[in-house]
Protein backbone atom coordinates (compact mmCIF):
# COMPACT_ATOMS: atom_id res chain seq x y z
CA UNK A 1 0.00 0.00 0.00
CA UNK A 2 0.92 3.03 -0.49
CA UNK A 3 0.00 6.88 1.32
CA UNK A 4 -1.92 9.62 -0.50
CA UNK A 5 -2.98 11.36 1.94
CA UNK A 6 -0.09 14.37 1.40
CA UNK A 7 -1.29 14.46 -2.26
CA UNK A 8 -4.89 14.63 -1.94
CA UNK A 9 -4.34 17.38 0.60
CA UNK A 10 -1.91 19.01 -1.94
CA UNK A 11 -4.47 18.72 -4.70
CA UNK A 12 -7.34 18.82 -2.96
CA UNK A 13 -8.86 15.77 -4.39
CA UNK A 14 -11.33 13.36 -2.57
CA UNK A 15 -11.03 9.65 -3.62
CA UNK A 16 -14.91 7.75 -3.17
CA UNK A 17 -14.41 4.09 -1.64
CA UNK A 18 -17.54 3.25 -0.19
CA UNK A 19 -17.52 0.65 2.20
CA UNK A 20 -13.28 1.28 2.35
CA UNK A 21 -12.78 -1.55 0.32
CA UNK A 22 -9.46 -0.65 -1.09
CA UNK A 23 -8.55 2.19 1.71
CA UNK A 24 -6.57 1.56 4.84
CA UNK A 25 -7.43 4.09 7.47
CA UNK A 26 -4.46 3.57 9.65
CA UNK A 27 -0.98 1.27 10.52
CA UNK A 28 -1.30 -1.38 12.45
CA UNK A 29 1.20 -4.04 14.43
CA UNK A 30 -1.41 -6.24 16.15
CA UNK A 31 -2.74 -8.99 13.20
CA UNK A 32 -2.29 -10.02 9.97
CA UNK A 33 -4.57 -11.08 7.16
CA UNK A 34 -3.95 -12.36 4.17
CA UNK A 35 -7.24 -12.90 2.89
CA UNK A 36 -6.44 -14.90 -0.36
CA UNK A 37 -3.96 -17.26 0.91
CA UNK A 38 -6.65 -17.75 4.23
CA UNK A 39 -3.84 -16.64 6.86
CA UNK A 40 -4.53 -14.73 10.10
CA UNK A 41 -1.79 -13.78 12.72
CA UNK A 42 -1.93 -11.99 15.57
CA UNK A 43 1.13 -10.36 16.50
CA UNK A 44 2.81 -12.38 13.83
CA UNK A 45 1.67 -15.87 15.63
CA UNK A 46 -0.64 -18.33 13.33
CA UNK A 47 -4.31 -18.41 14.29
CA UNK A 48 -3.70 -22.35 14.52
CA UNK A 49 -0.98 -22.09 16.88
CA UNK A 50 -2.52 -20.00 19.30
CA UNK A 51 -6.19 -21.37 19.06
CA UNK A 52 -4.14 -25.10 20.06
CA UNK A 53 -1.42 -24.05 22.56
CA UNK A 54 -2.45 -20.51 23.89
CA UNK A 55 -5.96 -19.72 26.53
CA UNK A 56 -7.55 -16.74 25.66
CA UNK A 57 -6.47 -14.62 28.72
CA UNK A 58 -2.32 -15.19 27.46
CA UNK A 59 -4.05 -13.83 23.74
CA UNK A 60 -5.62 -10.80 25.68
CA UNK A 61 -1.78 -10.16 26.92
CA UNK A 62 -0.42 -10.97 23.66
CA UNK A 63 -2.78 -8.67 21.80
CA UNK A 64 -2.96 -5.57 24.11
CA UNK A 65 0.88 -5.93 25.34
CA UNK A 66 2.57 -7.24 21.85
CA UNK A 67 4.57 -9.88 23.43
CA UNK A 68 3.85 -13.35 24.83
CA UNK A 69 3.81 -13.14 28.39
CA UNK A 70 6.38 -14.89 30.89
CA UNK A 71 4.56 -17.51 33.25
CA UNK A 72 5.11 -14.67 36.30
CA UNK A 73 4.09 -12.34 34.04
CA UNK A 74 0.88 -14.39 32.84
CA UNK A 75 0.32 -14.92 36.55
CA UNK A 76 0.03 -11.11 37.37
CA UNK A 77 -2.10 -10.36 35.11
CA UNK A 78 -4.68 -13.48 35.56
CA UNK A 79 -4.85 -12.35 39.23
CA UNK A 80 -5.08 -8.27 38.15
CA UNK A 81 -8.40 -9.54 35.93
CA UNK A 82 -9.15 -11.86 38.76
CA UNK A 83 -9.53 -9.04 41.36
CA UNK A 84 -11.54 -6.90 39.13
CA UNK A 85 -14.69 -9.53 38.30
CA UNK A 86 -17.11 -7.89 40.40
CA UNK A 87 -20.03 -5.44 39.30
CA UNK A 88 -20.75 -2.43 41.96
CA UNK A 89 -24.13 -3.22 43.34
CA UNK A 90 -25.58 -0.11 42.03
CA UNK A 91 -24.59 -1.20 38.31
CA UNK A 92 -26.42 -4.54 39.00
CA UNK A 93 -29.59 -2.69 40.35
CA UNK A 94 -28.84 -1.15 36.15
CA UNK A 95 -30.28 -4.33 34.75
CA UNK A 96 -33.61 -4.01 36.30
CA UNK A 97 -34.16 -1.18 34.38
CA UNK A 98 -34.87 -3.06 31.16
CA UNK A 99 -38.04 -5.14 29.57
CA UNK A 100 -37.52 -8.63 30.95
CA UNK A 101 -37.07 -9.84 26.61
CA UNK A 102 -34.69 -7.34 26.01
CA UNK A 103 -31.75 -8.47 24.14
CA UNK A 104 -28.57 -8.77 25.80
CA UNK A 105 -26.69 -7.03 23.01
CA UNK A 106 -27.58 -3.32 23.42
CA UNK A 107 -28.03 -4.50 27.67
CA UNK A 108 -24.08 -5.58 27.18
CA UNK A 109 -23.15 -1.97 25.19
CA UNK A 110 -25.23 0.09 27.49
CA UNK A 111 -23.72 -1.56 30.62
CA UNK A 112 -20.57 -1.25 29.41
CA UNK A 113 -21.11 2.52 28.39
CA UNK A 114 -22.39 3.01 32.11
CA UNK A 115 -19.05 1.29 33.44
CA UNK A 116 -17.65 5.28 33.02
CA UNK A 117 -19.43 6.79 35.13
CA UNK A 118 -17.76 4.11 37.86
CA UNK A 119 -15.11 5.28 37.02
CA UNK A 120 -14.78 8.76 36.49
CA UNK A 121 -11.58 9.10 37.97
CA UNK A 122 -10.07 7.22 35.65
CA UNK A 123 -11.09 7.76 31.98
CA UNK A 124 -8.31 10.03 31.15
CA UNK A 125 -7.34 8.55 27.42
CA UNK A 126 -3.83 9.90 27.97
CA UNK A 127 -2.39 8.41 30.95
CA UNK A 128 -1.22 5.05 30.98
CA UNK A 129 -2.42 4.24 34.58
CA UNK A 130 -6.16 4.64 33.56
CA UNK A 131 -5.93 3.14 30.56
CA UNK A 132 -3.97 0.24 31.96
CA UNK A 133 -7.18 -0.24 35.01
CA UNK A 134 -9.39 0.32 32.37
CA UNK A 135 -8.17 -2.49 30.29
CA UNK A 136 -8.48 -5.03 32.88
CA UNK A 137 -11.70 -3.92 34.51
CA UNK A 138 -13.61 -4.42 31.12
CA UNK A 139 -11.50 -7.62 30.49
CA UNK A 140 -12.54 -9.04 33.96
CA UNK A 141 -16.03 -7.05 34.08
CA UNK A 142 -17.57 -8.23 30.48
CA UNK A 143 -18.31 -11.85 31.08
CA UNK A 144 -20.21 -10.63 34.32
CA UNK A 145 -22.18 -8.36 32.55
CA UNK A 146 -23.18 -10.47 29.80
CA UNK A 147 -23.88 -13.25 32.24
CA UNK A 148 -25.96 -10.92 34.00
CA UNK A 149 -27.60 -9.74 30.91
CA UNK A 150 -28.85 -13.40 30.52
CA UNK A 151 -29.61 -14.12 33.73
CA UNK A 152 -32.18 -11.01 33.94
CA UNK A 153 -33.05 -12.28 29.93
CA UNK A 154 -34.71 -15.28 31.71
CA UNK A 155 -35.92 -14.22 35.19
CA UNK A 156 -32.88 -15.83 37.26
CA UNK A 157 -30.97 -14.45 40.36
CA UNK A 158 -27.59 -13.13 39.46
CA UNK A 159 -24.72 -15.13 40.98
CA UNK A 160 -21.52 -13.56 41.97
CA UNK A 161 -18.32 -14.39 40.24
CA UNK A 162 -16.38 -17.32 42.49
CA UNK A 163 -13.05 -16.73 41.84
CA UNK A 164 -11.83 -19.17 42.25
CA UNK A 165 -12.86 -20.19 38.71
CA UNK A 166 -11.01 -19.38 35.82
CA UNK A 167 -12.45 -16.50 33.65
CA UNK A 168 -14.22 -19.14 31.32
CA UNK A 169 -15.75 -21.60 34.50
CA UNK A 170 -17.02 -18.46 36.23
CA UNK A 171 -18.43 -16.97 32.99
CA UNK A 172 -20.58 -20.59 32.66
CA UNK A 173 -20.99 -20.81 36.22
CA UNK A 174 -22.76 -17.18 36.57
CA UNK A 175 -24.34 -17.98 33.45
CA UNK A 176 -25.76 -21.49 33.48
CA UNK A 177 -25.80 -21.96 37.21
CA UNK A 178 -28.84 -21.76 39.98
CA UNK A 179 -27.88 -20.19 43.58
CA UNK A 180 -26.80 -23.09 46.03
CA UNK A 181 -26.74 -25.29 43.70
CA UNK A 182 -23.45 -26.83 42.86
CA UNK A 183 -22.59 -26.48 38.65
CA UNK A 184 -20.62 -29.00 37.38
CA UNK A 185 -18.22 -28.02 34.82
CA UNK A 186 -17.41 -29.78 31.80
CA UNK A 187 -14.09 -29.34 30.71
CA UNK A 188 -14.69 -30.08 27.13
CA UNK A 189 -17.15 -26.70 26.98
CA UNK A 190 -14.23 -24.72 28.86
CA UNK A 191 -11.61 -25.82 26.50
CA UNK A 192 -14.56 -25.05 23.44
CA UNK A 193 -15.38 -21.47 24.69
CA UNK A 194 -11.56 -20.64 25.15
CA UNK A 195 -11.03 -21.55 21.94
CA UNK A 196 -13.76 -19.82 20.36
CA UNK A 197 -12.80 -16.91 22.33
CA UNK A 198 -9.13 -16.74 21.13
CA UNK A 199 -10.51 -17.34 17.30
CA UNK A 200 -12.54 -14.02 17.88
CA UNK A 201 -10.24 -12.06 20.01
CA UNK A 202 -9.02 -9.87 16.51
CA UNK A 203 -9.40 -9.18 13.03
CA UNK A 204 -7.68 -6.08 11.94
CA UNK A 205 -10.27 -2.72 10.64
CA UNK A 206 -13.45 -5.31 10.74
CA UNK A 207 -17.25 -2.66 11.29
CA UNK A 208 -17.16 -3.07 15.06
CA UNK A 209 -13.01 -2.30 15.78
CA UNK A 210 -13.51 0.69 13.36
CA UNK A 211 -15.93 2.10 14.84
CA UNK A 212 -14.63 1.64 18.63
CA UNK A 213 -11.23 3.59 17.00
CA UNK A 214 -13.11 6.38 15.19
CA UNK A 215 -15.26 7.24 18.31
CA UNK A 216 -11.89 6.78 20.11
CA UNK A 217 -10.24 9.11 17.67
CA UNK A 218 -12.09 11.84 19.26
CA UNK A 219 -10.74 10.99 22.24
CA UNK A 220 -13.89 9.31 23.79
CA UNK A 221 -12.82 7.12 26.54
CA UNK A 222 -12.06 3.05 26.36
CA UNK A 223 -15.46 2.34 27.83
CA UNK A 224 -17.88 4.02 25.49
CA UNK A 225 -15.80 3.55 22.33
CA UNK A 226 -15.76 -0.33 23.30
CA UNK A 227 -19.64 0.52 24.08
CA UNK A 228 -20.04 1.74 20.26
CA UNK A 229 -18.47 -1.20 19.01
CA UNK A 230 -20.61 -3.77 20.75
CA UNK A 231 -23.76 -1.76 18.45
CA UNK A 232 -21.49 -2.40 15.40
CA UNK A 233 -20.81 -5.85 16.31
CA UNK A 234 -24.68 -6.29 16.57
CA UNK A 235 -25.62 -5.96 12.71
CA UNK A 236 -26.54 -9.24 11.02
CA UNK A 237 -23.74 -8.50 8.22
CA UNK A 238 -21.37 -8.16 11.42
CA UNK A 239 -21.38 -10.02 14.69
CA UNK A 240 -25.13 -11.12 14.03
CA UNK A 241 -24.30 -12.99 11.08
CA UNK A 242 -23.91 -16.03 13.95
CA UNK A 243 -27.27 -16.07 15.12
CA UNK A 244 -28.62 -15.42 11.44
CA UNK A 245 -27.08 -18.99 10.72
CA UNK A 246 -28.58 -21.06 13.01
CA UNK A 247 -31.77 -19.04 12.14
CA UNK A 248 -31.46 -20.26 8.86
CA UNK A 249 -30.05 -23.55 9.48
CA UNK A 250 -32.85 -24.11 11.77
CA UNK A 251 -35.42 -22.48 9.04
CA UNK A 252 -34.53 -24.81 6.25
CA UNK A 253 -34.78 -27.93 8.79
CA UNK A 254 -38.32 -26.78 9.65
CA UNK A 255 -39.26 -26.47 5.69
CA UNK A 256 -38.25 -29.98 5.30
CA UNK A 257 -34.58 -29.98 4.78
CA UNK A 258 -34.35 -29.13 1.47
CA UNK A 259 -31.15 -27.52 0.87
CA UNK A 260 -31.01 -27.60 -2.65
CA UNK A 261 -33.96 -24.98 -2.74
CA UNK A 262 -32.51 -23.06 -0.30
CA UNK A 263 -28.99 -22.47 -2.50
CA UNK A 264 -31.51 -22.05 -5.52
CA UNK A 265 -33.24 -19.08 -3.98
CA UNK A 266 -29.65 -17.68 -2.57
CA UNK A 267 -28.01 -17.83 -6.15
CA UNK A 268 -31.85 -16.43 -7.63
CA UNK A 269 -31.50 -14.06 -4.74
CA UNK A 270 -34.73 -14.17 -3.96
CA UNK A 271 -36.19 -12.01 -1.77
CA UNK A 272 -32.11 -10.91 -0.98
CA UNK A 273 -31.74 -14.56 1.07
CA UNK A 274 -28.26 -15.17 1.84
CA UNK A 275 -26.13 -17.90 2.39
CA UNK A 276 -25.61 -16.63 6.24
CA UNK A 277 -21.97 -17.34 7.34
CA UNK A 278 -21.05 -17.40 4.09
CA UNK A 279 -18.38 -14.90 2.28
CA UNK A 280 -15.50 -12.72 3.94
CA UNK A 281 -14.93 -9.18 2.35
CA UNK A 282 -11.17 -9.98 3.39
CA UNK A 283 -11.03 -13.57 2.89
CA UNK A 284 -11.36 -15.01 -0.74
CA UNK A 285 -10.44 -18.91 0.64
CA UNK A 286 -11.60 -20.49 3.25
CA UNK A 287 -11.45 -18.95 6.81
CA UNK A 288 -8.63 -20.07 9.09
CA UNK A 289 -10.95 -19.48 11.89
CA UNK A 290 -13.97 -21.67 10.51
CA UNK A 291 -11.31 -24.43 9.52
CA UNK A 292 -10.38 -24.66 13.25
CA UNK A 293 -14.19 -24.95 14.19
CA UNK A 294 -15.62 -26.91 12.30
CA UNK A 295 -13.41 -29.15 14.09
CA UNK A 296 -14.42 -28.47 17.43
CA UNK A 297 -17.81 -28.39 16.26
CA UNK A 298 -17.61 -32.36 15.18
CA UNK A 299 -15.87 -32.73 18.59
CA UNK A 300 -18.72 -31.24 20.80
CA UNK A 301 -21.40 -32.38 18.59
CA UNK A 302 -20.06 -35.93 18.96
CA UNK A 303 -20.29 -35.91 22.43
CA UNK A 304 -23.37 -38.31 24.03
CA UNK A 305 -26.38 -36.35 23.91
CA UNK A 306 -25.48 -33.59 22.29
CA UNK A 307 -25.68 -34.10 18.64
CA UNK A 308 -28.05 -31.33 16.30
CA UNK A 309 -29.74 -32.31 12.76
CA UNK A 310 -28.88 -28.95 11.77
CA UNK A 311 -25.15 -30.36 11.24
CA UNK A 312 -25.88 -32.30 8.93
CA UNK A 313 -28.04 -29.10 6.87
CA UNK A 314 -24.72 -27.26 8.06
CA UNK A 315 -22.10 -29.77 6.38
CA UNK A 316 -24.86 -30.46 3.54
CA UNK A 317 -24.69 -26.24 2.26
CA UNK A 318 -21.07 -25.96 2.89
CA UNK A 319 -20.37 -28.94 0.26
CA UNK A 320 -23.38 -27.60 -2.39
CA UNK A 321 -21.69 -24.51 -1.85
CA UNK A 322 -18.12 -25.14 -2.06
CA UNK A 323 -19.39 -27.27 -5.94
CA UNK A 324 -21.24 -24.55 -6.98
CA UNK A 325 -20.01 -22.13 -9.65
CA UNK A 326 -22.35 -19.24 -8.13
CA UNK A 327 -20.31 -19.41 -4.82
CA UNK A 328 -16.35 -20.57 -6.39
CA UNK A 329 -16.98 -17.73 -8.89
CA UNK A 330 -17.35 -14.94 -6.06
CA UNK A 331 -14.94 -16.63 -4.09
CA UNK A 332 -17.63 -16.82 -0.89
CA UNK A 333 -16.13 -19.67 1.70
CA UNK A 334 -17.68 -20.45 4.94
CA UNK A 335 -16.46 -17.85 7.18
CA UNK A 336 -15.94 -17.87 11.42
CA UNK A 337 -19.59 -17.93 12.45
CA UNK A 338 -21.00 -20.66 9.79
CA UNK A 339 -19.98 -23.14 12.20
CA UNK A 340 -20.13 -20.95 15.83
CA UNK A 341 -23.85 -21.05 16.27
CA UNK A 342 -23.88 -24.95 16.29
CA UNK A 343 -21.52 -25.25 19.06
CA UNK A 344 -22.82 -22.27 21.19
CA UNK A 345 -26.42 -24.53 20.90
CA UNK A 346 -24.78 -27.06 21.69
CA UNK A 347 -23.62 -25.30 25.14
CA UNK A 348 -27.12 -24.05 26.07
CA UNK A 349 -26.53 -21.30 25.32
CA UNK A 350 -30.24 -19.41 23.50
CA UNK A 351 -29.51 -17.98 19.91
CA UNK A 352 -29.73 -14.34 21.21
CA UNK A 353 -26.60 -14.44 23.13
CA UNK A 354 -24.42 -15.89 20.47
CA UNK A 355 -22.82 -12.08 19.06
CA UNK A 356 -22.55 -11.49 22.99
CA UNK A 357 -19.93 -14.56 22.99
CA UNK A 358 -18.37 -12.41 20.02
CA UNK A 359 -18.25 -9.73 22.13
CA UNK A 360 -16.65 -11.45 24.48
CA UNK A 361 -13.92 -12.83 22.31
CA UNK A 362 -13.43 -9.45 20.16
CA UNK A 363 -12.84 -7.46 23.59
CA UNK A 364 -9.24 -7.81 23.72
CA UNK A 365 -8.77 -6.71 20.63
CA UNK A 366 -10.71 -3.56 20.69
CA UNK A 367 -8.48 -2.31 23.72
CA UNK A 368 -5.51 -3.21 21.91
CA UNK A 369 -6.73 -1.24 18.57
CA UNK A 370 -7.88 1.83 20.38
CA UNK A 371 -4.61 1.72 22.73
CA UNK A 372 -2.62 1.20 19.11
CA UNK A 373 -4.52 4.30 17.77
CA UNK A 374 -4.00 6.73 20.98
CA UNK A 375 -0.47 5.63 21.35
CA UNK A 376 0.02 6.89 17.82
CA UNK A 377 1.14 10.30 16.87
CA UNK A 378 0.07 10.23 13.46
CA UNK A 379 -3.62 9.62 14.82
CA UNK A 380 -6.39 12.03 13.91
CA UNK A 381 -9.73 12.58 14.35
CA UNK A 382 -11.73 10.16 12.37
CA UNK A 383 -13.53 12.50 9.82
CA UNK A 384 -14.59 11.17 6.27
CA UNK A 385 -15.44 13.08 3.12
CA UNK A 386 -18.30 13.11 0.95
CA UNK A 387 -19.49 13.20 -2.67
CA UNK A 388 -22.42 15.41 -2.69
CA UNK A 389 -24.84 13.99 -4.53
CA UNK A 390 -27.64 16.60 -3.71
CA UNK A 391 -29.66 19.68 -5.04
CA UNK A 392 -27.41 22.69 -6.46
CA UNK A 393 -28.42 26.02 -4.60
CA UNK A 394 -31.72 26.96 -4.82
CA UNK A 395 -34.19 29.99 -3.04
CA UNK A 396 -36.47 28.99 -0.06
CA UNK A 397 -39.83 28.91 -1.00
CA UNK A 398 -42.69 30.08 1.64
CA UNK A 399 -45.01 26.81 2.98
CA UNK A 400 -47.69 28.89 1.67
CA UNK A 401 -46.49 28.58 -2.04
CA UNK A 402 -44.99 24.72 -1.86
N1 LIG B 1 -24.66 -15.49 0.06
C1 LIG B 1 -24.93 -15.26 -1.25
N2 LIG B 1 -24.31 -14.36 -2.01
C2 LIG B 1 -23.35 -13.62 -1.41
C3 LIG B 1 -23.00 -13.79 -0.06
C4 LIG B 1 -23.69 -14.77 0.68
N3 LIG B 1 -23.42 -14.97 1.96
N4 LIG B 1 -22.02 -12.93 0.27
C5 LIG B 1 -21.75 -12.23 -0.85
N5 LIG B 1 -22.56 -12.66 -1.86
C6 LIG B 1 -22.53 -12.19 -3.26
C7 LIG B 1 -23.14 -10.80 -3.37
O1 LIG B 1 -24.53 -10.85 -3.61
C8 LIG B 1 -22.36 -10.25 -4.55
O2 LIG B 1 -22.91 -10.83 -5.72
P1 LIG B 1 -22.98 -10.00 -7.11
O3 LIG B 1 -21.55 -9.79 -7.52
O4 LIG B 1 -23.77 -10.87 -8.01
O5 LIG B 1 -23.68 -8.71 -6.78
C9 LIG B 1 -20.96 -10.85 -4.37
O6 LIG B 1 -21.17 -12.06 -3.63
C10 LIG B 1 -20.00 -9.94 -3.61
O7 LIG B 1 -20.57 -9.67 -2.35
P2 LIG B 1 -20.50 -8.27 -1.59
O8 LIG B 1 -21.77 -8.09 -0.83
O9 LIG B 1 -20.07 -7.20 -2.56
O10 LIG B 1 -19.31 -8.54 -0.60
P3 LIG B 1 -18.92 -7.66 0.67
O11 LIG B 1 -17.46 -7.81 0.84
O12 LIG B 1 -19.47 -6.28 0.58
O13 LIG B 1 -19.70 -8.38 1.87
C11 LIG B 1 -20.23 -9.85 3.63
C12 LIG B 1 -19.12 -9.27 2.75
C13 LIG B 1 -21.03 -8.70 4.28
C14 LIG B 1 -19.60 -10.66 4.74
C15 LIG B 1 -21.15 -10.72 2.75
O14 LIG B 1 -20.41 -11.79 2.21
C16 LIG B 1 -22.35 -11.25 3.54
O15 LIG B 1 -23.36 -10.56 3.66
N6 LIG B 1 -22.27 -12.51 4.08
C17 LIG B 1 -23.33 -13.06 4.89
C18 LIG B 1 -23.31 -12.47 6.29
C19 LIG B 1 -22.16 -13.01 7.10
O16 LIG B 1 -21.91 -14.20 7.16
N7 LIG B 1 -21.48 -12.08 7.80
C20 LIG B 1 -20.36 -12.44 8.68
C21 LIG B 1 -19.10 -11.85 8.17
S1 LIG B 1 -17.72 -12.38 9.11
C22 LIG B 1 -17.79 -11.50 10.53
O17 LIG B 1 -18.31 -10.45 10.68
C23 LIG B 1 -17.17 -12.16 11.64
Amino acid sequence: GYDISKLLKETGDTTLDIGFVNTASCNSAITYIDGDAGILRYRGYPIEQLAEKSSFLEVSYLLVYGELPTQSELDAFTERVRQHTMLHEDLKAFFNGFPRDAHPMPVLSSAVSALGTFYQDSLDPFDKEHVEISTIRLLAKLPTIAAYAYKKSIGQPFLYPDNRLSLQENFLRMTFGVPATDYDIDPDMVKALDQLLILHADHEQNCSTSTVRLVGSAHANLFNSVSAGIHALSGPLHGGANSAVLEMLDGILQSGGDVDTFVKKVKNKEDGVKLMGFGHRVYKNYDPRAAIIKKTTDTILNKDGVGDPLLDIALQLEQRALEDDYFIERKLYPNVDFYTGLIYKAMGFPTKMFTVLFALGRLPGWIAQWREMIEDPATKIGRPRQIYTGATERDYTAISSR
